[in-house]
């Protein structure tokens, strides 16, 4: 009888999951632009999300979305990047071992605020809206969204937008200044920034907004499309941590600080951003 139960538990559990799975993939066009492993050795499966996650447990667990290059993206199975590099070395100054969950952007805010990670680290803008449920580090890097269109588009200018319909990755900054501007029935959210790229080779949509230096990786990964000359709006990346861990804030400022004052931060940087 328990034997039953737990089994009715497990296929309920799992139906859940595909439900929520289900959900998510529905504006996905059916194959992304680049392949991104959905599981890999260094990173831990969704369903350990209670797991002593405790910055005291010598584990420093980060959550991302790895497929956002040259920040964080798959290479052979291993989530590499300007941010998985600089996290991995906060983590050494802590005198921790760095583990990374990658899992959809919308979902890492909330990750970091329920504590089933220690950090959220994802090319991440500090807007005031985070703010109001997160606490961020100082900056590490500086950014401008991007307008990426195909090379013989009409759209010349970010006024052009008007009225055509626009890919973002959803809950990124991208999306919102998106659906601010130019209206909700005009923005297609896709999950990851990949997908709202080919839906532009592919035509579904007219134009996508997303940061910089991903746009460019994105358009040297795919034919026909050019980037802008105009940039849309300028932030600042940071690490995302819960308001509750302050130590653990002034830990990764100061560590931060070092890797920002011995060159290694910059070293990292020119070593994903080649100058052009
Ligand atoms: N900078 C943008 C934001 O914070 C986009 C970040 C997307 N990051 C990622 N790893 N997919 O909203």
């Amino acid at each position: 009888m328990t034997k039953m139960k737990r089994f009715l538990a497990i296929v309920l559990a799992v139906v859940m999951c595909l439900a929520i799975v289900g959900c998510d993939k529905k504006d996905e066009p059916a194959a992304p632009a680049a392949s991104t492993p959905e599981s890999s050795a260094q990173t831990v499966a969704a369903t350990e999300d209670n797991a002593d996650n405790t910055t005291s447990s010598g584990t420093l667990v980060m959550a991302t979305n790895a497929s956002f290059p040259p920040y964080e993206y798959y290479e052979n199975e291993k989530i590499v990047g300007i941010d998985a590099e600089v996290a991995e070395l906060i983590a050494q100054k802590l005198g921790m071992t760095l583990e990374i969950k990658d899992m959809e952007f919308s979902s890492i805010i909330g990750a970091v605020q329920t504590g089933s990670v220690d950090f959220g680290m994802a090319g991440m803008t500090v807007t005031e809206e985070r703010l109001v449920t997160v606490d961020f580090s100082d900056t590490y890097a500086t950014a401008v969204q991007s307008v990426i269109v195909k090379e013989d588009s009409e759209i010349a200018a970010v006024e052009d937008l008007e009225g055509k319909k626009i890919g973002v990755q959803e809950s990124t900054t991208g999306d919102i200044y998106a659906t601010d501007d130019f209206g909700d029935e005009n923005v297609k959210r896709f999950s990851k920034g990949n997908d709202a790229v080919a839906a532009l080779s592919a035509g579904i949509v007219d134009a996508v907004i997303i940061d910089n230096e991903p746009a460019k990786n994105y358009v040297a990964a795919n034919e026909g499309l050019k980037i802008l000359d105009t940039s849309y709006a300028e932030e600042e990346y940071a690490i995302a941590i819960s308001k509750d861990n302050t130590e653990l804030k002034d830990k990764i400022n100061a560590a931060l600080a070092e890797l920002k004052a011995d060159g290694t931060l910059d070293a990292i940087v020119a070593k994903y951003i080649p100058e052009n």
